[in-house]
Parts: C-alpha cells; structure tokens; sequence
C-alpha cells in the first residue's frame, strides 16, 4: 500500500469519535496503510477545543452524530481558528444530502464508516487538495500584498513627482524668470541710450528673443506646476485646452462649468493631469481635427472626459511595454478613489473619462479644500 504522504513525518489525526471500537478500527485501518500516524480520540466538545489550542493536528476525522452535539458544532469551533487542518465526516447514518449540506459549508470530505476501508486514500486526497488550497490562498495573499505595495509606490513617485515639479517651478521662476527680469531691465536702459542705428536693431531682435524665452519658461511653469489651479479646476482645464488648440491647431470644444462643490484639491490635481496627458496623447496619437473636453460633478461624482474624433486605440496599443502615461493616470486615479473608462474604435476616436466621487455636497461654497 502506498503511503498516505510521501514524506516521513508522522501524521497527527485527532478523531472525535465516542466508539471506543469505531475508534480502534481506524487505527487499525492506518496501520494496515503502514503510517506513522498519531491518532488521538476525543469525545466532547470542549475536549475537543482544547485539543485544537493546545496541538497542531494534520487533518480531523469526525464523527457525526455523538452525545449532546454533532459535528457541525465541533465545525464550527473549528472556524474560530485561522490556520485550519482539513476536516472529514467519518461517520455512519446521516444521509446523502446532510453529507452534500456539509461539504458545502466547507467540511472536506464525507466518508461512511462502512467504508472505512478506503480511508487512507481518502485522507490522501484530502491533504492534496488541502495543500493545493493554501498554495493557492498564500499565493493570493502574496498577490494581493504586492499589488498594494505596487499602488503604494505609484502614489509615492506620483507624490515626489508632483514636489519636483514644483520645486523646478519655483527655480524657473526664481532664477531664470530673475535673470531675464534684469536682462530685459539693462536692454530698456540700452534703448534709451543707444543712438546707432545697427545697435537699435540688434536691441530689438534681442528684445523679441527676450519675450520669447519668458513666454517659454511662462508655459514650462504651468506646466510643471499649474498655480492655474488656484482659480479652479474650470479655469485651469479651459486653459490647458486653449493652450492646445493654439500648438497642435486642433479645435477643442469645452464644457465645464464653475462649480460650487468642494473639490480637494488632491483631485483637482488627478482631474488635471488625466487632462494634460490626455490631450498630449492626443497631439501625438490620434490624428484628429476635433476634441471635446467636458467637466461636470453632477450627481456627487467628477467627471472628466477627453473625446478625439481620431484613429482610436488598438488593445494591444494599451499593453505598450515602454507606454506608461494610460497606466499612470489609471494608479492617479485609484490614489482618489477614482477610476478611469478607455474606450475606443477604429478611425471613430477615443474617449478617456476619469470618475471619482466626491465628499457631499452639503454647505459646500468653496472650489477648494485640501
Ligand atoms: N487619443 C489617442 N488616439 C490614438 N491612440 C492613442 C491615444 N492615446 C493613446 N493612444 C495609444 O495608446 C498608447 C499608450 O498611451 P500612453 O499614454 O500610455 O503611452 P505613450 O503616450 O505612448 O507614452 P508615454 O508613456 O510618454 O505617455 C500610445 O502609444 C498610443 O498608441
Ligand atoms: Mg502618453
């Protein structure tokens, strides 16, 4: 007869059973399996609970029916354990459907005791299976462990992200925007002193040159940190929108009205970002003429919706290795509770909407809070 387990260690069962001879039966059917088994009867309730705090026991043969109690109530106290051993009927009359009604509520597996002779398979099989379950239970948890750290890392590097640029803004503004300041402050000074003609020239084009760079470091501020933001997630959309129109060429129709909700702040910053990268996407995917950028916070959810009339997203155009823009908006928009919609047909455009409930609006006069 092949082993109940492959390995050597000893099999500690602990049998809740008031037969004195039912019980010596099993054992003799373990030992005819030639099992090093550690078999221990119990006959109450209470025996058996203090058996389970006191012991680690590799599987449980019960009983069904034994005095003041069955084995549904020794389940049950069983359940009151988080690191359970398999548990399995072993019992005489209790009837096909009992049998079926416990194995529902989880018991491992029924067995008659008029066969009692197939008992070592059965508790081999049960041991697999229970193996396989945990296998299975501790890889979820591993998943669902690193799926949380993965969320946290994302909101960690989006947190640092959103600091570096604003520490870059401050810079830009601070030295660069100072520097040009005073260039422009020493050119005035030249122009009024300069009589030569070629000079006043030069003076002009490094005039001209001058605006150039304090529009350029002017957008690459509200880029990296929109202060735009300060008068309200419309303001700040409808500016990003016409920023677009006036590079790309592409005509966007906006609709968002000023809000009287709170709107934190953290998902005013989600809403605006899914817009800016949105709308970059479609500069560089969608070969379109026409966006629709629409905002509303009707029914105690902000909505945000980015609609191309382009070339749409394939799937597999999604799953991109080296693409991290979609997959970083849909980690923005978990960190509010939020989530995004991506949906797209061939040569009929792209539609991405951001959702994400908001706190009642009961009282709420403000755009903002933190
Ligand atoms: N509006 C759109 N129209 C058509 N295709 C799009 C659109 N937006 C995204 N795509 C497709 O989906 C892909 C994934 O977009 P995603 O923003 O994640 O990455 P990316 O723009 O390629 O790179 P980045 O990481 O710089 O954002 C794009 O490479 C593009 O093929
Ligand atoms: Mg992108």
């Amino acid at each position: 007869m092949p082993q109940i387990r492959a390995s050597e260690t000893t099999l500690k069962v602990l049998h809740l059973e008031d037969s004195e001879v039912d019980h010596e039966l099993v054992r003799r059917v373990l030992a005819r399996n030639d099992e090093t088994f550690e078999l221990q009867r119990v006959e109450s309730l209470d025996d058996f609970a203090e058996q389970l705090k006191t012991q680690h026991f590799d599987i449980i043969l019960a009983d069904y029916r034994l005095p003041g109690f069955t084995a549904l109530d020794a389940w049950r106290v069983l359940q009151q354990q988080s690191d359970r051993p398999p548990f399995v009927l072993l019992s005489g009359a209790i009837g096909e459907s009992a049998a079926v009604a416990a194995i529902k509520m989880g018991v491992s597996d029924y067995l008659a005791k008029d066969d009692v002779a197939k008992l070592a398979p059965t508790i081999r099989r049960v041991l697999e299976l229970h193996a396989i379950r945990r296998a299975k239970e501790s890889a979820d948890e591993e998943l669902a462990r690193s799926q949380k750290r993965l969320a946290e890392f994302a909101e960690h590097l989006q947190a640092t992200i959103e600091q570096e640029r604003a520490a870059i803004a401050r810079e830009i503004h601070d030295d660069i925007g100072g520097a040009l300041a005073a260039v422009r402050f020493d050119l005035s000074w030249l122009e009024r002193h300069a009589s030569d003609e070629a000079a006043l020239s030069h003076l002009q084009s490094a005039k001209d040159m001058l605006g150039h760079a304090l529009d350029a470091s002017q957008r690459i501020m509200k880029d990296l940190r929109p202060a735009i933001l300060d008068q309200g997630l419309a303001a700040a959309v409808q500016w990003l929108a016409a920023s677009f129109t006036k590079r790309t060429g592409i005509k966007t129709l906006v609709q968002a009205s000023d809000s009287t909700r709170l709107i934190p702040k953290a998902v005013q910053l989600v809403a605006y970002r899914t817009a800016q990268e949105a709308l970059t996407n479609i500069s560089k995917h969608a070969t379109c003429d026409l966006v629709h950028l629409e905002l509303s916070d009707a029914e105690d959810v902000l909505t945000l919706e980015v609609r191309d009339n382009g070339q749409g997203i394939a799937q597999a155009e999604l799953a991109k290795p080296k693409s991290f823009g979609i997959r970083g908006l849909q980690e923005r928009a978990k960190t509010v509770d939020g989530w995004l919609d991506i949906s797209s047909f061939e040569n009929k455009g792209t539609s991405i909407i951001l959702s994400v409930p908001l706190p009642p609006s009961a009282g709420a006069t403000n755009q903002e809070t933190d």
